[in-house]
This record gives structure tokens, C-alpha cells and sequence, in this order.
């Protein structure tokens, strides 16, 4: 998709439709809202009076050749209340806009900027909202896919003077769509073709294409690292498992090195302890993590911040077979730590141990890991927040600081010491499972037990890596989430340097 910024009168915009956002309750009668019902004989202010136009979000009022504008359509649509408008708004409007305006056959939308957020983010904002918006998991269908196509979106501010901001955000607006829309379309590959060989293929694509060094470990090198945990997952399934390390340097004089670690198995089946058959043909997504380390590696690639960022992917699949780890196995992980393997169904947080642990050996002075790791996080938060746990309160505050800003929600869950002791084994230093209870948070103390005292925070995607309901904004499936926090968090840290 072309993107433009256009400075001028929204009226001399040339585009199948101009889209305006309208606050609830709001009356036509000042500003741009007033010039645009004079321009079309008070259609706006007879829409903004009736009940189909209330300004709330998702009211949409459609009009064809909306008297003297240059645009042929003029979308109204509602943006909630004024006082709560914000980027996260211009998001979900603007991304409920497109889908609209792709249905009816639009190939080019202007929208036009009406709030006082600033500019550069707005336009962020916007362009993210519109691709994330028009995202579809149809890939592989051959009848009613949807193959219309927006192919250019224009940004409409009245006031010149911030071109450059503006085009600043368009384009990293575009970086950071483009990006999490390439997770979303990896955690919706099968695991026939999104192989862990696959997986690590479309990496070195993304690595060579946007100049990140890049070094794929086979099961040999895993070997000789000792990476007992991972390869004990490993050992089920016929496709050789790959752990995948991605490398950004800005400074090599730096010691600071941000980790990012992402679960990477390609298929869940819960090996020896099998998952129930209804629902797992969702365990594709179970490489959710690996797709957003790949996605936040990218765009910083892109945007290139002042901070050293290596991208950690471990990934096989999980399976029961013959050769496959069985419960009452003891692993030994690259750290030297025993486990002992209660579930084979817990098994991200091994290959996940050793990650981390690599993640250390490479020099990492801090840890963000992110995975599709517990069912319970579902109970607990459901689809709408991402769990997210630590071992440095400090370390925590600044990612959930991270995720605020770009409205991704996240809600900590507690570290207390007690739950520790819910991991004890009788044969080995820990165990993997310890049950139903506080499952999310055992399992984030299994970690850490790998992150020592390097600070760490991890991030349980399991419940919000999927959306099962199709929403006015965004299609139903793959949602990407956690990646714009990634890439938010990385280049504040860069900053502040
Ligand atoms: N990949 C699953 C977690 C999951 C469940 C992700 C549902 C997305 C949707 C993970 O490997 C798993 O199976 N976890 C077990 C852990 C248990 C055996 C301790 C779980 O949550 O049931
Ligand atoms: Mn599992
Ligand atoms: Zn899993």
C-alpha cells in the first residue's frame, strides 16, 4: 500500500473516500466539521442530528457523492468521547475504516486529522491501525477470499509545518504494521509447511533483506551447548529443531545487549501427554513468540535505535512418537539445572530455559521472553491482557510503561517466593508441571530459574496471541500482540542512553 501525507483543505483531496471522525454528541457547527456541511448541503449536520450518526465508536454513516468535495464518498465515523480520544482510538478507527472501505470497493482513502494528539504519532497510529486493520487469515482459501485491495491511504492535516514529523510516523507507522502483520501471517501457517527448518528459512529471508546477522543452530551445536531441555522436547518429532539467533548491533563498544526470547514450536500435540483433540489444530500459533521476536527484529532493523538487541528463537514441534521424552524423564539444561518432566505438555518452558540461558552466555544484560506458555493465563486475564511477570520490579515497570503507550494491555501477576516451592522435585532440582493451580505464575519461577540475576520479564501471550472473535478493526485469528511493546520498549531504552 502507498502511504502520503497531504497538507491543505480537506475538499481538494483526491480520493474514492475521505474519512472523518466524528466525537459523540458533537453539532456541525464549527471548524472543519461546519466547512464540511457547508460543502455538502448539511448532510453532516442532519446525520449528526438523527440516531444513526451518535459519534459513538462504530457508527459509521456512508454517503455517495457527498456534494462539493473532490473525494467521490464521505465516511462519517464515530470516535467515542472526546476526552477519551487517543492514539489507541485513531488505531481502532482507523483500522475499522479501512475494512469498511475495502468492503464497498474503496482503492484509495484519505483521512482527515481532526484531534490535537501529536502529529507524528497520530499519523503512527493511523497507518498501523489501517494495516493491522486489513490484515486477512484467508491465505489459503481459493473461493471467497477477500482480494480486494486498498492500494493507497493519504494522511489530511490542514496546518503545514510538520511535514517532517508526519512523514516521520507514516513511515514508522509502516515499519511496525508490516511487521506485526508478518507474525500474524507466520502464526497462521500450518506446521505442515511452518516447519521448524521453515521457520528459520523465512528468518535468514528477513535477515539478509533488512541487514540483521543471523546464526541457526542444528541439533549437533545444541549438543555440544548441553542443551539437554530443548532437545529433550526435541526428541519426538521427526523434523530437526532449530534455534535461531538474530543479532542488531548499534554500538559494539556498548555492553548493554537486549535479549528478546520467543517460544518457537511449530505444533503442540502435548507429546506423550496428548491435548484433547477439540481445539488443537490451534496449536500452529504455539510459535507466537519466535514469530514476534522475528517481527520486533525486523523493525528495529528498520528503525534502527541506539541499542544493541539480539533475537533468541528456539523452535521445534511436540510431539508423542516412539523416541519421544516421556514423563518421569530427567533433563539436564544448558545450565547444568536438573528436570525433572512431570508434562510433556509443559514443554515451552524448556526450550525456553535453554534460551534463556544462551541469551545469557551471549552477553544479555537484560531479558524480555514472550511465549503462548500457559492455558491458565486464559482463565486468569482471558484475551484481553497479556500476563506479564519479572524478577526486577524496576525492569517490569518500564516494559508495562511500554505497552501503555502503544495500548497493548498487560497486567502483572505475582513472584511470590511461596510459589517456588511449588516447583520442588523429589528426584531432580525442579520439576516442569506443578499442576493447575497459579499455572501461569509456576511456570514464569521455572524460568527464572534460567535468567538468574539477569533481569528478566516474561510475557505470557497464550491468551491474547489469538483473537476468536472478529472485531470491526481487525479480523479474527493471529493478533500479533506484544510486538508494538517490543519495539516501543527497545527504542525508549535507546534513548534514554
Ligand atoms: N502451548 C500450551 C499453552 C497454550 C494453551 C497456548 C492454550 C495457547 C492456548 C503449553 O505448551 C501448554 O500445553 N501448557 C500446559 C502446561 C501444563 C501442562 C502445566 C497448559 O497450560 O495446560
Ligand atoms: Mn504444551
Ligand atoms: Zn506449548
Amino acid at each position: 500500500m502507498e502511504v502520503r501525507a497531504e497538507f491543505g483543505k480537506f475538499y481538494d483531496v483526491e480520493a474514492d473516500a475521505l474519512v472523518v471522525t466524528i466525537y459523540q454528541g458533537e453539532k456541525a457547527d464549527d471548524g472543519a466539521l461546519k466547512e464540511l456541511d457547508e460543502r455538502t448541503g448539511g448532510i453532516v449536520s442532519e446525520m449528526l442530528g438523527s440516531d444513526e450518526m451518535r459519534g459513538k465508536q462504530g457508527d459509521m454513516v456512508f454517503i455517495h457523492r457527498p456534494g462539493n468535495l473532490r473525494a467521490g464518498r464521505l465516511l462519517l465515523v464515530g470516535a467515542g468521547k472526546r476526552e477519551e480520544f487517543s492514539l489507541d482510538t485513531i488505531r481502532k478507527v482507523a483500522g475499522s475504516a479501512a475494512r469498511f472501505l475495502r468492503g464497498k470497493g474503496v482503492r484509495s482513502m484519505a483521512v482527515l486529522r481532526r484531534s490535537q494528539l501529536d502529529i507524528g504519532k497520530s499519523a503512527q497510529s493511523a497507518v498501523e491501525g489501517v494495516l493491522l486493520g486489513l490484515f486477512e487469515p484467508d491465505m489459503y482459501k481459493t473461493e471467497n477470499k477477500e482480494e480486494r485491495r486498498i492500494a493507497e491511504l493519504v494522511l489530511v492535516a490542514a496546518a503545514a509545518g510538520s511535514e517532517n514529523e508526519l512523514a516521520k510516523g507514516v513511515e514508522r507507522g509502516r515499519i511496525i504494521g508490516e511487521a506485526v502483520n508478518l507474525a500474524r501471517e507466520l502464526s497462521n501457517e500450518p506446521s505442515s509447511t511452518l516447519t521448524p527448518s521453515e521457520l528459520a528459512e523465512r528468518a535468514k529471508e528477513t535477515a539478509s533483506k533488512f541487514g540483521l546477522d543471523i546464526d541457526v543452530l542444528d541439533e549437533a551445536r545444541m549438543k555440544e551447548l548441553g542443551m539437554g531441555a530443548l532437545l529433550g522436547v526435541a526428541r519426538g518429532s521427526d523434523e530437526p529443531a532449530k534455534l535461531v539467533l538474530l543479532r542488531y548491533t548499534a554500538d559494539e563498544t556498548d555492553p548493554n545487549v537486549i535479549a528478546i526470547v520467543g517460544k518457537g514450536i511449530t505444533f503442540d500435540s502435548g507429546g506423550i501427554s496428548i491435548k484433547p483433540a477439540e481445539g488443537m489444530e490451534k496449536m500452529k500459533y504455539d510459535m507466537s513468540g519466535a514469530a514476534a521476536t522475528l517481527a520486533a527484529m525486523r523493525a528495529i532493523a528498520q528503525l534502527k535505535p541506539k541499542v544493541n538487541v539480539i533475537g533468541v528463537m528456539p523452535t521445534t514441534e511436540n510431539m508423542p512418537s516412539g523416541r519421544a521424552y516421556k514423563p518421569g524423564d530427567v533433563l539436564r539444561a544448558m545450565s547444568g539445572k536438573t528436570i525433572e518432566v512431570i508434562n510433556t505438555d509443559a514443554e515451552g518452558r524448556l526450550i525456553l530455559a535453554d534460551a534463556i540461558s544462551y541469551a545469557r552466555k551471549l552477553g544479555a544484560t537484560k531479558i524480555i521472553d514472550l511465549a503462548t506458555l500457559t492455558g491458565a493465563v486464559s482463565i486468569a486475564l482471558g484475551t484481553i491482557n497479556v500476563a506479564i511477570l519479572g524478577n526486577n520490579q524496576a525492569f517490569t515497570d518500564e516494559v508495562r510503561e511500554a505497552a501503555r503507550e502503544v495500548g497493548e494491555r498487560f497486567w502483572e501477576l505475582p513472584m511470590d517466593d511461596d510459589y517456588r516451592e511449588m516447583i520442588k522435585s523429589d528426584i531432580a532440582d525442579i520439576k516442569n508441571s506443578a499442576g493447575r493451580y497459579a499455572g501461569t505464575i509456576t511456570a514464569a519461577h521455572f524460568l527464572r530459574e534460567f535468567a538468574d540475576d539477569t533481569p528478566w520479564v516474561h510475557l505470557d501471550i497464550a491468551g491474547t496471541a489469538w483473537e476468536n472473535e472478529r472485531k470491526p478493526y481487525m479480523a479474527k485469528g493471529p493478533t500479533g500482540v506484544a510486538i508494538r511493546t517490543l519495539i516501543n520498549y527497545v527504542c525508549n531504552h535507546a534513548s534514554k542512553n
